[in-house]
């Protein structure tokens, strides 16, 4: 085999591609048939990682299929290049740069090179400030100018800057509480360049116990700068005039970056500012300092179980068998069902409102990761990479888009997500409503599962004309993810489930699944428009000729 951490393999010309492209052509899904023939398979196909108890029994795969994938990630060299990663070295081949989100979990004394240097050490130094501004901003120590005690934090930050940090809070929202009892700290996230974004989140706001996060790894991103900006002249405003500006950004201002110098030339006072570094993508950065406003919410304990929640599935994900590891299984099912069985998204329903930002935190981790054409060495991909990820709480999707994945014509393959233990227990009278929810999970678990024959929709007195559209046809496939409460440490866990899934479709695909350039050039032909759109002739009439027609309508309409 080529060495997997420097050459990208074709995983179209392996045996095992030839062998899962001859096992699709026949391919007969047929879930209750398995299940019936065979006792053992829920037990077979259920793993445990860590807290997260994943069953993939009503997955589409048979044990051919599955010895197939196994030898596909052999022949892709899935170990060699997490391995690699692990390792501090530089997987991130077209950025030049190591890949060590896990880096950022390890306890305090473990030890991780990157370029011959320990990082540990480096990461707990900024954690340890993290942790003691959080623990200031908490008790009170810590004031505005006017000396009264912060109650508003708000994060300005976008894409991993902000998707991490805002998805956690709601979904620890149980964790808020501060340690005098006075309640809980609100954070506010503005991440859109539309000014209504921040014009919304400044609303109502008291400048004395606000304090603005500005989290931006580049320090250098339009949206992010334009809103701090934005929110500097908002604070210095409201504060009115005779303040002190200089304590006032002192006061009221830190920064989260790895580009420290920006910070400083932004007006922050580096000793407001915590780093970290090239080697965290932006979409992996929760777990950093860029997690500082989640860490300010839920408190230095609580963002330790966070992480150390992370560390326990990467310890599963570094050491278990590959036929035992469950981020390995759930990457390689998903290459089965997107490569040979033709899904193109993939929905991810968690029964757990609290993590309704979830599907959209995975929407930038798994589409800014894997959506490329090319592998990592430059040449084009010989198949698809990079499905669409999508999703919504349960029960709100069954009533929305659930029919199309039950009885459409696409292959849907589904991630269900739930916990035992409710955040908020009530009951409607006697009932557990909790109890209902989770009834609800098992029910569409197995009616997508199983579905309904003609003869069972018969059976019901159905007239003969409306039997078709009442027949479920089963085999959609399906993974139950359960776990016993949505602590910290299991949400933890579930990032790094979904970071590392997505690493191994990404070897499989020979892809970068670090770099982003995709992302480009929009950016710069955002700051090309810019004149056009504010009246500049000459920069309108180097535009095609339906911008062009596009900025006139926009100035003529503009009141
Ligand atoms: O434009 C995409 C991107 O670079 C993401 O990868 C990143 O999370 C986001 O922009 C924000 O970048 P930054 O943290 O540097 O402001």
């Amino acid at each position: 085999m080529a060495d997997a951490a420097k050459t990208p393999i074709d995983a179209t010309s392996t045996a095992a591609w030839k062998q899962l492209s001859s096992l699709a052509e026949t391919f007969q899904p047929d879930l209750r048939g398995w299940f019936a023939a065979d006792s053992t398979r829920t037990e077979r196909l259920t793993f445990d990682a860590a807290d997260l108890h994943v069953d993939l029994s009503k997955g589409l795969v048979t044990d051919e299929v599955l010895n197939a994938l196994l030898d596909l990630a052999d022949e892709t060299g899935v170990a060699a290049r997490r391995d690699a990663m692990f390792a501090g070295e530089h997987i991130n081949v077209t950025e030049d740069r190591a890949v060590l989100h896990t880096a950022l979990r390890q306890p305090k004394g473990a030890s991780v090179s990157v370029d011959g240097k320990d990082v540990v050490p480096d990461v707990h130094e900024v954690l340890d400030r993290v942790y003691a501004f959080a623990d200031k901003v908490r008790s009170g120590e810590w004031t505005g100018v006017t000396g009264k005690r912060i109650h508003t934090v708000v994060n300005i930050g976008i894409g991993g800057s902000d998707l991490g940090p805002v998805m956690a809070y709601e979904a620890l929202a149980p964790y808020r509480a501060l340690p005098d009892g006075s309640g809980e700290l609100e954070c506010r996230f503005i991440s859109n360049i539309d000014p209504t974004d921040a014009a919304l989140k400044l609303q109502g706001l008291d400048p004395e116990t606000t304090l603005f996060i500005v989290s931006s790894k580049t320090f250098g991103t339009l949206e992010t700068l334009t809103n701090a900006r934005l929110c500097k002249a908002w604070l210095l405003d409201q504060l009115g005039e005779g303040v002190d500006e200089k304590a006032a950004i002192e006061k009221h201002f830190v920064a989260v970056s790895t580009a420290l110098d920006k910070v400083a030339a932004f007006g922050i006072d580096p000793a407001n500012a915590f780093g970290f570094w090239d080697w965290v993508g932006g979409r992996y950065s929760v777990d950093s300092a860029i997690g500082t406003s989640l860490a300010v919410a839920i408190g230095p304990e609580a963002f330790a179980d966070f992480l150390a929640g992370f560390h326990a599935l990467d310890e599963h994900f570094r050491t278990a068998d590959l036929a035992d590891n469950v981020p390995v299984l759930m990457g390689l099912l998903n290459v089965w069902y997107s490569n040979f069985l033709g899904s193109e998204t993939h929905a991810v329903l968690p029964y757990a409102q609290l993590l309704h930002r979830f599907p959209a935190y995975l929407q930038q981790l798994t589409m800014e990761s894997n959506g490329k054409g090319v592998r990592w060495d430059g040449s084009p991909v010989t198949t698809s990479t990079g499905e669409v990820f999508w999703g919504e709480p349960g029960t709100n999707g069954q009533h929305a888009f659930y029919q199309l994945i039950h009885q459409g014509t696409r292959l849907i393959p589904a991630d269900f997500i739930a916990f035992a233990n409710p955040p908020y227990a009530l009951k409607d009278g006697d009932v557990d409503v909790h109890e209902l929810f989770l009834a609800n999970f098992f029910a569409q678990t197995r009616a997508l599962a199983f579905g309904k024959t003609a003869d069972e929709v018969r059976v019901e007195g159905t007239a003969e004309a409306i039997v078709p559209a009442r027949v479920f046809t089963g085999n959609r496939p399906t993974t139950s993810i359960m776990a016993p409460a949505l602590t910290p440490s299991v949400l933890g866990q579930l990032i790094a489930l979904y970071e590392h899934l997505t690493f191994v479709q990404g070897v499989i695909w020979g892809i970068d699944s670090f770099d982003q350039w995709g992302v480009e050039l929009g950016k710069q032909l955002a700051l090309q428009v810019a004149p056009a759109v504010g009246g500049d002739e000459e920069a309108a009439a180097t535009q095609d000729s339906s911008t062009q027609a596009l900025i006139r309508y926009y100035r003529e309409k503009r009141a």
